[in-house]
């Protein structure tokens, strides 16, 4: 495996400090953050950090940058605007000075490739990764970013490092090498020192907290197992015939109340059946928990932490996921309705797409088409569960639809041996839809874009040309 840096870079370090100071004399501020697990937990930190020095602010969730953000950021007589987990993007848009951007998206190619530009007039704090050549898909996400700020802020801030990983979570950081590494890695250590964190290595299926042993199977969908997933009366045999009891009395077990010696016994039978080296390698790596919180509150597993956050932010109730982040456990309420919300929302759309054959394949990408059916802001989750499951073709990048209040959302997924073939989807986005009159961005496996109602079909030929040059 690569080498992976231990410490930041002396650039970053002293761009942090600089950063720092430009928050700590701030008299107001504004803050910007986005809508998913990642951007919560982003805003959290920054929000947190700011309610510990005294400043006075207030909070925006957004699902991605618009021209009214960019107005408003541009208009707003706040003393200081925190954009987190967004913002790289956009960067020469932004006009006015006293800006904080603590994000991981692939930086705006017209902008100067410096960390912080001092224009004439303008002058931007820009702490994004692809700047020190380090990757913001899988290396650091925006709340580690912002964790980083927040610690340079002030040492003491450690206590919210634990939230730069469910960020990194939320945003499938882990998922590459079944483990955080780089600066991820960085920012896990100090989680794990203030005792916020601890790391295992387990199953890596999603829902070892809070779902039944039997779905914990049945909906193992990365890698899919052969016989076992979507296959109840088969998964119920399974555990018997391993005499694992799916109760305890009254109660239904999760995997995290299997002992360690029955967690063994089926985790051997499971490897047992994936023969691919790789995807036994995704099925069996680092989980992170939260020891701090009870088990079956779904806040003890990262992952489910980051799910139940993105089930507020995807349906305009981001502000319930950042009372959690803040310690708000009364909130869990509101979040455990959205949460069943989430679920059914995702059930339904991975089933109307499939049952309505609407995948389409051409010869170098994939696509669907999900009109008013699918929020726009599930859409790109569901196009990448699509493509982790045995119902398309792994090897074509997943291009979805989906209505918006401003035109047509796209979202865009690849798998990883594609991107390191040289595919890029971040910029793929950014190049098509503005050739149609839209604008996007995002990373090289996930991205998105806003068109024009009546430019998918130019986009798609558009997206495919692009597809096909860097891949061939
Ligand atoms: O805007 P942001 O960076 O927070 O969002 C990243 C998005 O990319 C998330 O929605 C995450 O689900 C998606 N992603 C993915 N596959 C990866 C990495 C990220 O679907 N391997
Ligand atoms: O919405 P979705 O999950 O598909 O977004 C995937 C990635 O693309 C996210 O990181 C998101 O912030 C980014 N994106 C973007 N510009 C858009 C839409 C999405 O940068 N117009
Ligand atoms: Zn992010």
């Amino acid at each position: 495996m690569e080498e992976w840096p231990d410490r930041l870079s002396d650039k970053l370090v002293s761009n942090l400090s600089r950063a720092a100071s430009a928050v700590k004399k701030a008299k107001n501020a504004e803050l910007i953050t986005h809508i998913d697990a990642d951007g919560i937990t982003s805003g959290a930190i920054s929000d947190i950090t700011l309610d510990r020095l005294g400043i006075p602010h207030k909070i925006a969730f957004e699902k991605k940058i618009t021209e009214e953000t960019i107005e408003r950021v541009n208009s707003s007589d706040a003393d200081l605007i925190w954009i987190s987990d967004l913002g790289s993007g956009y960067l020469s848009e932004f006009k006015r000075s006293n800006i904080v951007i603590t994000d991981h998206h692939v930086p705006d190619p017209k902008f100067r490739r410096s960390q912080t530009s001092i224009d004439q007039f303008v002058e931007i704090f820009h702490l994004n990764p692809h700047n020190y050549g380090v990757n913001g898909s899988y290396e650091i996400c925006g709340a580690g970013m912002t964790y980083l700020l927040s610690r340079t802020i002030d040492p003491n801030n450690i206590d919210l490092a634990y939230l730069g990983i469910i960020g990194a979570v939320g945003d499938f950081q882990d998922n590459r090498y079944s483990q955080l590494i780089s600066y991820n890695r960085i920012v896990l250590d100090d989680a794990v020192k203030n005792g916020d964190i601890s790391v295992d290595t387990d199953l890596r299926f999603f829902g070892r907290e809070s779902r039944p042993l039997l779905q914990y199977l049945q909906y193992a969908s990365d890698p899919e197992i052969l016989g076992l997933t979507n296959n109840r009366d088969n998964c119920a045999r399974f555990y018997s015939e391993m005499c694992i009891p799916l109760k305890d009395g009254e109660d239904t077990r999760v995997w995290d109340d299997l002992s360690p010696e029955e967690k063994i016994a089926v985790t051997d039978a499971l490897l047992n059946k994936v023969s691919e080296p790789e995807l036994r390698e995704r099925m069996y790596g680092e989980v992170y928990s939260l020891p701090k919180f009870d088990p079956h509150t779904g806040l003890r597993d990262s992952k489910e932490f980051a799910t139940i956050l993105n089930s507020c932010g995807r349906y305009d109730d981001a502000e319930t996921g950042l009372r959690i982040c803040k310690g708000d456990l009364s909130a869990l309420k509101d979040a455990e309705r959205n949460r069943s919300d989430h679920r059914r929302n995702i059930s339904l759309a991975l089933s109307y797409v499939k049952e309505n054959h609407l995948v389409r394949e051409r010869r170098f990408i994939q696509y669907f088409d999900a009109g008013s059916e699918i929020r726009e802001t599930v859409v790109g989750i569901v196009a990448g569960m699509l493509l982790n499951s045995d119902s398309v073709r792994h090897e074509l990048p997943m291009i979805a639809f989906a209505e918006s209040d401003d035109g047509v959302k796209v979202s865009a997924r690849a798998n990883r041996e594609l991107t390191d073939r040289g595919l890029d989807l971040s910029f793929i986005m950014k190049k098509a839809s503005e050739l149609v009159g839209g604008y996007g961005g995002g990373h090289n496996v996930a991205a998105g874009a806003t068109i024009p109602e009546d430019k998918k079909e130019a986009f798609l030929d558009i997206v495919e040309d692009l597809v096909s040059a860097q891949l061939i």
